[in-house]
């Protein structure tokens, strides 16, 4: 629609006044609860009467379950809880897109009873993790973040520090295990194999045969991946079978000098038995973009760790890979309320569409 009346390319008359008021009174009411820019906003608004939360901060839940009354759609950010009473809150809802990969915030059973369908934005950010995955993988071992400290605290070349206290490991050559090797393990495994000459070993569900012929990658049960890698990295979402999956029995089968790198999800891991293998030495170091809670509490005893790199969460959070996120959060919401395909719907809410 143009401001001043009549739809684009239409000459202004009687009829398509009332044909644009027409049209305008079936597009769908959509609840947008995540900061979106103009282009996007334009985007939505050709097929959507939308509604927006615009702040800077996280929308407040009271606020939410106030405002989301009449909307038929729902734009959340990753990490927002859509439960049963979201859904309660919005008799009329048909559908709920994140603009996240990870969906572990859907109560699927929620959603399927409502016969919500939900939709993620899948793709578009695997290269921008796997680089975060790599910058941990070097961070960790190379010791970038206590040194990076130490220059600027003025110790750098103090007498007494003898120079092997800086000593970090090498990246290059060594093995690397991926819990996980999806989309975005792949992308891991191209800058690890070709760039860093590192050897591939992978575990999953089921074989991934182009990373097999792509990488070198060797398929190999959980326990042998644990015992023979320099770096294990997880990359598994977080569904109830796989919560608290990862634990102090994978810990103990670690090298002593290897490393655990997770970009995943925190709740996959036991995130006790980690610090108890840090502490003990059972381990060297970790590398973490996620956590059992986050924000991860200033009380949290990895926080504390020299040997171990804490990010905030921004396994996709570069500039341009959140708004390719945010533009294909937008078009999977239009086209399931539109009824047309293309829609990246979640796995187990498929066939709901
Ligand atoms: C996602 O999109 O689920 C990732 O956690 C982004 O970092």
């Amino acid at each position: 629609m143009t401001a001043g009346g009549g739809v684009r390319g239409e000459s202004f008359s009687q009829k398509t006044v009332w044909e644009w008021m027409a049209a305008l009174e079936r597009l769908p009411n959509v609840y947008v609860a995540t900061k979106l820019p103009p282009d996007l906003k334009a985007e939505l608004e050709r097929h959507a009467r939308p509604r927006y939360w615009d702040e800077p901060l996280k929308i407040p839940r009271e606020r939410l379950l106030r405002e989301i009354g009449d909307a038929e759609g729902l734009i959340v950010p990753g990490g927002l809880p859509v439960d049963r009473e979201l859904l309660a809150a919005a008799p009329r809802l048909r559908a709920v897109s994140t603009v996240s990969v990870g969906y572990n915030h859907f109560d699927l059973a929620a959603m399927r009873e409502r016969g919500v369908v939900g939709t993620h934005t899948p793709h578009v950010l695997d290269d921008t993790v796997a680089d975060l995955v790599l910058a941990l993988m070097l961070a960790a071992p190379r010791r970038i973040p206590e040194l990076d400290a130490m220059v600027k605290a003025g110790l750098w070349g103090k007498d007494g520090v003898p120079e092997e206290q800086i000593f970090g490991m090498d990246v290059h050559h060594a093995v690397l295990g991926i819990v996980g090797l999806g989309r975005i393990g792949e992308a891991i495994a191209r800058r690890a194999v070709h760039g860093f000459s590192m050897t591939l070993l992978y575990h999953n569900r089921s074989r991934n045969a182009a990373a097999e012929e792509k990488y070198g990658a060797r398929y190999c049960a959980l326990d042998e991946l644990l015992r023979a890698s320099d770096f294990v990295v997880l990359m598994m979402p977080l569904t109830p079978d796989t919560a608290g999956f990862f634990g102090k029995e994978h810990f103990e089968k670690m090298k002593p000098t290897a490393f655990f790198i997770n970009a995943s999800r925190g709740g996959v891991v036991r995130e006790a038995d980690l610090v108890a293998a840090l502490r003990e030495g059972r381990i060297r170091g970790a590398g973490l973009d996620v956590y059992e809670c986050e924000p991860v509490s200033p009380d949290n005893p990895l926080l504390k760790m020299p040997n171990v790199v804490t990010l905030p969460h921004i396994g996709s959070a570069t500039a341009k890979t959140r708004h390719a996120m945010a533009a294909l959060a937008v078009r999977n919401l239009t086209a399931v309320l539109r009824g047309v395909p293309g829609a990246h719907i979640v796995r187990e809410l498929a066939d709901l569409a």
